[in-house]
């Protein structure tokens, strides 16, 4: 495995391969990461992946000085996994002058949920994935692929979007959610979390179990009955001593609230939450 931290030497390191699979990451890496590489091997002819702290998702307030940089771990489980080459450029290297020029989604999909309660998020997220996506794929004339994982469902939609809208010619492949044994969704910020918080933090995922099923059962009258499940939802844990921002039913094409006939479609919709446990705000989705 080869590891490379300019752009120059990524565009060298890829001018033998036509078809690269892309992983992007901030690090700090979990079998969720890893999966993705794994997913990624029989894809095309080389697996690429970028560990970037990426300052411009990541509010003023928000844990961008503290999120664990583990270069040497990470590049070890990136080799394990049979990841090829690993892009691990410095900040000057992809933001050598301030970054003006940026991607903004559109609101119905960027200002929502995540993109609510996170301002500047997505176009965060949109702008580095761009750039990246112009360092690791501007050698290649086969077909290319990234790969996202589920547990952020909003964001691998969001890319799918930019993706389709700047007619790239990429195809986003999403990764499913990979769980601890107890159902926690894996993600690099449950090493934040206390022993006590830790054993406490599947109780998001129980309390989406829940209003999938308060969803399902509802059918047609979900659209009417939808306010007070999600908040009836957001009680429960809050009494819990959690701090939710959204436990919500949303449609999985728009991520828009479900119509009568979107609730008894099979597999039309998703639940999404967001809370916060002690200082570690977590999140996570089923699709029902
Ligand atoms: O999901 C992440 O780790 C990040 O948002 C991504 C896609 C690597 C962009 O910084």
């Amino acid at each position: 495995m080869q590891l490379v931290h300019t752009i120059e030497d990524l565009r060298t390191a890829m001018r033998p391969f036509n078809s690269p699979a892309f992983v992007p990451t901030m690090g700090n890496l979990h079998d969720g990461h890893l999966n993705l590489v794994r997913a990624a091997k029989p894809l095309g002819d080389v697996v690429v992946s970028s560990i970037f702290v990426n300052r411009l998702q990541f509010a003023p307030n928000e844990d961008f000085e503290s999120y664990p940089r583990t270069l040497q771990a990470d590049c070890d489980r990136l080799e394990q996994a049979g990841c090829d080459i690993v892009f691990a450029p410095l900040e000057k290297e992809l933001y050598p002058v301030p970054q003006v020029f940026k991607v903004h989604p559109p609101g119905d999909i960027g200002d929502i949920l995540e993109g609510h309660f996170r301002p500047g998020f997505f176009i965060g997220v949109c702008t580095v994935v761009m750039k990246l996506f112009q360092c690791v794929f501007s050698e290649s004339k086969g077909p290319r692929y990234a790969l996202f994982g589920k547990k952020d469902y909003q964001q691998q939609m969001v890319i799918k979007r930019m993706v389709q809208q700047y007619a790239m010619p990429i195809t986003v492949i999403a990764g499913e959610t990979q769980r601890a044994s107890d159902n926690l969704a894996l993600s690099s910020r449950n090493s934040y979390l206390s022993d006590a918080n830790r054993a406490e933090a599947v109780q998001l995922s129980m309390a989406l179990r829940s209003l999938a099923r308060d969803a399902l059962a509802a059918g047609e009258a979900l659209p009417e009955k939808l306010h007070s499940l999600e908040s009836r939802a957001m009680h429960a844990l809050a009494t819990r001593g959690w701090q939710p921002d959204y436990l919500t039913v949303r449609r999985r094409s728009d991520l828009q609230a479900p119509l009568a006939s979107d609730a008894v479609a099979p597999g039309a919709l998703v639940v999404l939450g967001a809370a916060r446990l002690g200082s570690t705000r977590l999140i996570d989705n089923f699709e029902i």
